[in-house]
């Protein structure tokens, strides 16, 4: 399909979205990863319109906030007072100067599931026929709150009927308006200009440019979306939760097709920004947020979340939280680990059953294997640090940094007083505060000697269970014999 370049898109998203009860603006609620009218504003982009317009009114200061960071280059209109997604669509071809020459497509912002190649076809049948208005439409099973499709008897449409002032044959027709147009922008501001508020919302209803058109004797046409879930709009909660449902089912279904096995569809959840390379492996229970990525044949799960966070080729991440970490290939990373971010993992390395790490570099082949929290740090290569480890990192005022060369053997129960550091090859004993530095090739100990005084137990607790068997252990004459 050849694109077709709009002049202009116009996103309404003023609306308070009172069913949602909710402090936050409707259009910023988030499903898979993104705002509803991030969403919108992605599939707009696809068009690569000359100019993107937002309609913003209720909350604006948040939601103009938030459009700054999603998208820098959109505009913003004010609509002081809703009066209507006609009045709205005034506002925007205000900010643009009034009359637009070309074509202007409307969305709504609480249209998330709405994809880029269905503008794309919108606008396309619009130039194609040569129509003065063209709107999406869709058949839907329930079609309760919609403006409904009126067609006449050869089916062109006649005119879009608000819910509200539907009569009871109206209410019948299950083809309703999707909220999305595709215009004329001259004809739609001239339209725009007629618009009256003699409805049952005393509203300027966008809708009623249709038969303004029509009546003026311009072609009206309607394009059916293939699929009705993809125009559903965002009004209440179980909404959203549907809209991310059918959001993230489209973005893992093009994961499996990519090659990615994803065992349980129903308790993965991804955001639109994850990537994945083929043959991964995806366990139930595992969320992926932000820019994570899956490197060729990397397994996670089960019950793991990544969030901004790469996983090497063929790297192993079992039951782990992580943000903001570097999972080197074929690294072995759970079951139970906290990587935090700074975290990177070198090739073949291993972070064990509950360890926690942050901006901590651990080289390739190195182990953390339990119970350890490696924090400021960096690991050479080929290193074993002993179970139960602390890096200890932070003074109650500052945080200072541990190093540790390569082929070390740490023993267990360490405490890494930073800063220190710790040379290639030498060992730690286990249970050692290292408050100094070791040089390599050095065993450090660092610990009190141990001292045993025989009897106490005799002495100080007789007849207790424990001098019981302590009696019972000591060797008699007759044993000796
Ligand atoms: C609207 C349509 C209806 C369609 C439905 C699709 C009209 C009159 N009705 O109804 O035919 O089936 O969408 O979801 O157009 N908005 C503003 N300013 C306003 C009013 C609304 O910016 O003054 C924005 C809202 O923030 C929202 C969008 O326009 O993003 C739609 O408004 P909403 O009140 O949800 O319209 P519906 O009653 O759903
Ligand atoms: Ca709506």
């Amino acid at each position: 399909m050849s694109a077709i370049r709009p002049a202009a898109v116009v996103v309404l998203a003023a609306g308070e979205g009172t069913r949602m009860k909710s402090a936050t603006p409707k259009v910023l609620h988030e499903i898979c990863g993104r705002s509803l009218v991030g969403h919108v504003l992605a599939a707009a982009r696809e068009l690569k319109p000359e100019n993107l317009v937002v309609v913003v009114g209720h909350a604006r200061e948040k939601v103009s906030a938030h459009l700054a960071e999603v998208d820098a280059a959109a505009r913003t209109a004010v609509q002081e007072k809703q009066k209507g997604t006609g009045h709205a669509v005034r506002m925007g071809l205000d900010e643009l100067g009034g009359a637009v020459e070309g074509t202007v497509i409307v969305v709504c912002g609480d249209t998330p599931l709405l994809t880029g190649g269905t503008l794309a076809a919108l606008a396309a049948a619009h130039t194609a026929d040569g129509n003065a208005v063209t709107v999406l439409t869709a058949e839907v099973p329930d079609a309760t709150g919609y403006g409904r499709i009126v067609r006449d008897a050869d089916g062109a449409v006649t005119a879009i009927v608000e819910h509200k002032d539907a009569d009871a044959e109206q209410l019948a027709i299950r083809e309703i308006n999707s909220g999305v147009f595709a215009f004329d922008g001259r004809l739609l501001a001239e339209a725009l200009g007629q618009v009256r508020t003699d409805n049952s919302q005393g509203e300027e209803y966008l809708t009623d440019v249709l038969g303004i058109l029509r009546g003026a004797g311009h072609r009206v046409g309607a394009s059916v979306a293939g699929d009705h879930r993809e125009i559903a709009g965002i009004n209440n909660r179980v909404q959203l939760a549907e809209a991310r449902r059918t959001l993230n089912d489209r973005l893992l279904t093009a994961a499996m097709l990519a090659g990615v096995t994803v065992v349980d569809p129903a308790t993965t959840w991804v955001d639109v920004t994850v990537t994945f390379e083929q043959d991964v492996i995806v366990h139930p229970g595992t969320q992926l947020h932000g820019a994570t990525h899956l490197a060729e044949g990397a397994e996670v799960g089960p019950g793991t979340r990544l969030t901004d966070t790469q996983v090497g080729a063929g790297a192993r991440v079992d039951n782990t939280v992580s943000v903001g970490a570097v999972v080197g290939p074929q690294a072995s990373v759970g079951p139970y680990a906290y990587l935090r971010p700074g975290t990177r993992l070198g090739v073949k390395s291993k972070v064990g059953t509950y360890v926690e790490t942050k901006n901590a570099r651990i080289g390739e082949g190195t182990k953390v294997p339990h119970l350890s929290y490696v924090g400021d740090a960096t690991i050479g290569e080929y290193s074993n640090i002993g179970a139960a480890s602390v890096f200890v990192n932070y003074d109650g005022q500052d945080k200072h940094h541990t190093t540790i060369g390569s082929h070390c053997r740490t023993g267990s129960d360490n405490m890494f007083v930073a800063p220190v550091t710790v040379g290639d090859g030498a060992y730690t004993a286990a249970g050692s505060v290292i408050t100094r530095d070791v040089p390599p090739g050095s065993l450090a100990v660092a610990r009190g000697q141990q001292r045993n005084i025989e009897g106490w137990v005799a002495r100080k607790r007789p007849g207790s269970t424990a001098a019981k068997a302590a009696e019972a252990a000591s060797p008699t004459p007759e044993s000796e014999d």
